[in-house]
C-alpha cells in the first residue's frame, strides 16, 4: 500500500513489531500507562510502574488484592523485591515500589499479559504477569540471569495485600476484622479468607456472610521466608520502598486472624555467573480452600505457566484474526484491529475495570455496546449477553441501570434509554447473522419468573418507552438518557430528549423491517407509523435554525439552543439525527457545519459546546464537572465516534480523516495527552479546560467497541444489511486505498476498496448491480470483492 504511515513511537515507548505490544522504556511518563489483564472471571490491572490489582467475578465486589488509586505516585499494589544477600542493594522487578535506578528498563504490555524487563546490579530480569485463559488463576513468571559476571546470592520476595472482598475499602481498620489468612510452609503458600463480606443481597443474605471465595499466594520454590502482618514486613512506619523485613534474616511468620493481612513470600536464589534461573508465583482463587491449593498446585511449575501463556496469547490472537482491516494508516490498524478490541473485551466486557474506574458491574446499555465487538468474529456471544441483559429487564419493560453478578443487586432509575439497547443490538445481530429466530430465545424477567421470548423484552422496552411521550410526540428523557450527567432535566416527566427521540427513530424502522420478517404484519405497521411521526416531531419542535436541540426541561426551557450562552450545542443531537435519517438533506448539511464550526477540536468532537461554568440543577450533574472536563465539554470518546460515523453517512471524507486522527491516542504528543498510547481514553479536556488536549479515564470506556465498528461500518463502509453486504466506504482524502478480510453469512470476504472513477463492485470477478453484495447461495468457502469508489 502507497506511502503507509508508519507505527508512531514517542519519548516514553512505541509498538513493538507487529503492533500488539506497547513497549514503556521510560519509567516516567506522565500518567500510570496501565494494562487490563483478564479471562472471563479473574484479572489484574497492572501499570508500567507495577502498581495494581486483582480480582474475581467483580472487580468492585470481589476484589482479591488491595490497590490505592493513585496517579501522581503510583505505587500500591502486589511487587517483586529483589535483595542481593551478600551486599544488601534492594530493588524491585518493576520501578515501583523501591524506584532504583534501573539500567534497563522496559514494560511491555502485551494482549493478556505484561512483561517488566529490568536490569541493576548485574541481574537481568523479566517478570510476566497473565491470567490463565480460562483457570481463576493469575500467574508471574520470572526469569533472572546473572549477567554480572561472579557467582550471587539473591533473595526474592514476592508481596500483596489482601482485600479478600470489596474495594475500595476506606474502614480497613475494620475490614481486617475479619480477615483470616494461613500460612502453608510445606506447599509455600498463604491462603487468605474473608469471614464478613461487606455487601448485603438477596442471593447471599445480610452482610452477615463470608467472601464466596479462598485465594492462595504461592511461590514455585521453597520459601525461606513468609510474613502475613504489614508492620512486620515494613519495620515501624516503615516504607513499601524499603522494608525493614527485607534485610533480616530471619522471620517471624505472623499469620491469622489478628493481623494486618499481606503476604510476602521469600525465597534464596544462587546464581552462578552467567547463570538463569526461572520461578514463579501464583495467584490461585476458588470457592473453597481445596480448590485453591489445587489450582495452586497445578500451575506451580514453570511448564505449566509456560504453556498457559501461549495459551493466552494463542488464544488473542485467534479471537482477533477472523475480521481485520488494513489502511494506509498503520497507527489507526493497530488501534481497531487489535487494541481497540482488546479494550473492549478484556476490559469492558471481563474486568468491567480499569485502573480509573473499577466497576464489575454490568451496565444495561454499556456492556450491550460493548458486546459488539463480537458480531463479527463470534456472534454466538453477542446473542448470549443479548440473553442476560435481557434477564435483568422487569416485566413492565423497564431495567436495571447497572447490575452487579456475584450479587445481583441492581440499581433501578428513572434513565429513559437503557432498554432500548437491547433492540438496537438485536436489530445489530440480524443484520449480521440473519438469524431471526434470536427473537424466540428466552430469558425470564426479573419480577416474572417464567422465560419470555426476547421480542416480547424489546416489544415491552418499546411500549414502555412510547408511553413516556410528551404531548408533542417527543420521548421523556427522565433522569438521563445515555448521557448521564443530564440527571435533572426531566424528574418531573416533563423534559424531552430529541437524541432519544433520533436513537428511537432508527429503532423504529430496523423493527418496521424485523417485525415484517418476523410474521408480525401489525407490528411492522404500527412501527412505521410510529417512525413518520416521531421523526415529523423532532423535525417540528426540534430544530433550532442551525442545528438541532439536544431536549427540554421540566419547565419547557430548550437545551442545546443558540439562544444559550453555554451549552448551545450538542453534538449527538446532530450526529443521530444523520446516522437515523431524521434530518432532512439540508438539515443534514447544516447540522454538519455546525458540528464543524462549535464542537470539533483537534482533540476530537466535543460533546457540547461551550462548557458549563456554574452548576444549573434544572439540568443534571453534568453541568458540576469542571468546565471542559468529560462530558461537560470534553472529548468524550464513546460520543466522538458517532461523529466519525455520521461525517461519514455525510460523506465528508475530509471531516472522517481529521476526526479519525484527532482520537487515536497513538500520534498524541504524550506531555500534552499524558495518557495511554495503545487504548481509548474515556474522555479528553476540550478547550474550556486548562489542559485542553489531556486525555484520562482510559480503558474502561464504550468507544473501544464503538470505534472498530465506525471504521468498519462506516469508514470502509462494509456494512450488513438485511439481505447483503453493503459497500459503502468513505475514505480520508489522503487514503487511496483499504482492504478488509471478515466473515460473513458463513464465508470469508477478502474486500478491496479502492479509490477510481467510477463506482463499481465485482465480487469473485463478476460485476454487481449497486453495492450491495446478495447473501451468498452457498455458505463457505471465500469470496473476493474489489470495489472502486469516485
Ligand atoms: C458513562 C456511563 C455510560 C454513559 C456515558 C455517557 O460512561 O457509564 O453509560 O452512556 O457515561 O454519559
Amino acid at each position: 500500500m502507497s506511502s503507509k504511515r508508519p507505527l508512531p513511537q514517542n519519548r516514553y515507548g512505541h509498538f513493538a513489531d507487529d503492533g500488539t505490544e506497547y513497549v514503556v522504556t521510560d519509567p516516567r511518563p506522565p500518567r500510570p500507562w496501565s494494562n487490563v489483564i483478564a479471562n472471563e472471571r479473574v484479572g489484574l490491572c497492572v501499570s508500567h510502574t507495577g502498581s495494581g490489582f486483582s480480582w474475581i467475578d467483580n472487580s468492585q465486589l470481589g476484589t482479591v488484592t488491595r490497590w490505592q488509586q493513585e496517579l501522581a505516585s503510583d505505587r500500591s499494589g502486589k511487587f517483586v523485591y529483589v535483595r542481593d544477600a551478600e551486599d544488601g542493594a534492594l530493588w524491585s522487578l518493576s520501578p515501583s515500589p523501591v524506584w532504583a535506578a534501573l539500567e534497563r528498563f522496559a514494560c511491555r504490555h502485551g494482549m493478556g499479559y505484561t512483561a517488566f524487563e529490568t536490569a541493576f546490579h548485574g541481574i537481568e530480569a523479566r517478570w510476566t504477569l497473565f491470567c490463565d485463559d480460562a483457570a481463576t488463576v493469575e500467574l508471574w513468571k520470572i526469569e533472572l540471569r546473572n549477567a554480572s559476571g561472579r557467582a550471587r546470592r539473591l533473595e526474592l520476595t514476592g508481596f500483596l495485600e489482601w482485600c479478600c472482598g470489596v474495594a475500595p475499602a476506606p474502614r480497613r481498620e475494620f475490614g481486617r476484622l475479619f480477615l483470616e489468612t494461613r500460612a502453608d510452609a510445606a506447599r509455600g503458600a498463604v491462603f487468605a479468607k474473608n469471614h464478613m463480606w461487606d455487601v448485603s443481597s438477596e442471593r447471599y443474605g445480610h452482610w452477615n456472610t463470608s467472601f464466596p471465595y479462598v485465594s492462595a499466594f504461592a511461590v514455585s520454590e521453597e520459601p525461606d521466608g513468609m510474613q502475613g502482618d504489614k508492620a512486620a514486613f515494613l519495620g515501624r512506619f516503615g516504607d513499601l520502598a524499603a522494608p525493614a523485613a527485607l534485610a533480616q534474616r530471619e522471620w517471624t511468620p505472623l499469620f491469622g486472624r489478628h493481623e494486618d493481612p499481606i503476604a510476602a513470600l521469600r525465597c534464596a536464589i544462587d546464581l552462578p555467573a552467567g547463570g538463569s534461573r526461572t520461578l514463579g508465583f501464583t495467584l490461585a482463587t476458588a470457592e473453597t480452600e481445596e480448590d485453591a491449593a489445587s489450582l495452586a498446585d497445578r500451575f506451580r511449575g514453570a511448564e505449566a505457566k509456560d504453556a498457559s501463556l501461549e495459551r493466552v496469547r494463542a488464544a488473542w490472537q485467534k479471537r482477533l484474526a477472523t475480521h481485520r482491516m488494513e489502511t494506509p494508516d498503520a497507527a489507526l490498524d493497530v488501534m481497531t484491529n487489535d487494541w481497540a478490541r482488546y479494550q473492549a473485551i478484556a476490559a469492558r466486557l471481563w474486568a468491567r475495570a480499569g485502573y480509573y474506574q473499577q466497576s464489575g458491574a454490568f451496565g444495561f446499555r454499556d456492556q450491550l455496546q460493548d458486546s459488539q465487538v463480537w458480531l463479527t468474529i463470534d456472534p454466538e456471544r453477542c446473542r448470549r449477553q443479548l440473553e442476560l441483559h435481557a434477564k435483568h429487564q422487569f416485566a413492565d419493560g423497564s431495567v436495571y441501570h447497572w447490575w452487579h453478578p456475584l450479587t445481583e443487586q441492581g440499581h433501578v432509575t428513572k434513565m429513559t434509554d437503557d432498554l432500548l439497547w437491547l433492540a438496537f443490538v438485536m436489530a445489530s445481530y440480524i443484520r449480521e447473522t440473519g438469524d431471526v429466530s434470536v427473537l424466540r430465545d428466552t430469558a425470564p424477567y426479573l419480577d416474572e419468573k417464567t422465560p419470555a421470548p426476547l421480542s416480547d423484552h424489546v416489544l415491552r422496552a418499546f411500549r414502555r418507552v412510547f408511553q413516556r411521550t410528551s404531548p408533542r410526540g417527543i420521548p421523556l428523557i427522565g433522569a438521563g438518557d445515555w448521557n448521564d450527567g443530564l440527571s435533572a432535566m426531566g424528574l418531573q416527566e416533563k423534559g424531552e430528549s430529541f437524541w432519544l427521540g433520533q436513537f428511537l427513530a432508527g429503532l423504529l424502522a430496523d423493527w418496521t423491517e424485523i417485525w415484517k420478517r418476523a410474521g408480525r404484519a401489525d407490528l411492522s405497521a404500527e412501527f412505521g407509523d410510529r417512525r413518520t411521526a416521531l421523526v415529523a416531531a423532532i423535525n417540528a419542535h426540534g430544530w433550532d435554525g442551525e442545528w438541532y436541540l439536544r431536549g427540554t426541561l421540566d419547565d419547557g426551557r430548550a437545551l442545546g439552543s443558540s439562544r444559550d450562552r453555554v451549552g448551545r450545542i450538542f453534538l449527538n443531537a446532530q450526529t443521530w439525527a444523520i446516522l437515523n435519517d431524521v434530518a432532512p438533506p439540508d438539515r443534514v448539511a447544516r447540522c454538519l457545519a455546525s458540528v464543524k464550526t462549535h464542537l470539533v477540536t483537534e482533540a476530537g468532537a466535543l460533546l457540547l459546546a461551550p462548557a458549563f461554568d456554574v452548576p444549573v440543577s434544572g439540568i443534571g450533574y453534568i453541568t458540576r464537572y469542571a468546565p471542559g472536563l468529560r462530558e461537560n465539554g470534553g472529548v468524550y470518546t464513546h460520543a466522538a465516534t458517532w461523529a466519525i460515523a455520521a461525517a461519514a453517512k455525510a460523506k465528508d471524507g475530509e471531516l472522517v480523516g481529521r476526526l479519525l486522527d484527532a482520537i487515536n491516542p497513538s500520534i498524541k504528543e504524550p506531555d500534552r495527552y499524558f495518557a495511554e498510547p495503545y487504548v481509548l481514553p474515556g474522555n479528553v479536556d476540550g478547550p474550556d479546560s486548562p489542559h485542553h488536549g489531556r486525555g484520562a479515564w482510559t480503558w474502561y470506556t464504550g468507544s473501544a467497541a464503538w470505534l472498530h465498528r465506525v471504521v468498519a461500518e462506516w469508514v470502509l463502509g462494509v456494512r450488513p444489511d438485511w439481505d447483503g453486504l453493503r459497500i459503502d466506504p468513505c475514505l480520508p482524502p489522503d487514503w487511496d486505498r483499504a482492504r478488509m478480510v471478515r466473515p460473513w453469512r458463513g464465508a470469508t470476504w477478502e474486500i478491496d476498496i479502492e479509490r477510481g472513477v467510477a463506482n463499481d463492485v465485482e465480487v469473485d470477478g463478476v460485476r454487481i448491480e449497486g453495492n450491495v453484495i446478495p447473501v451468498p447461495k452457498q455458505a463457505g468457502g471465500r469470496h473476493h470483492v474489489h470495489a472502486t469508489f469516485a
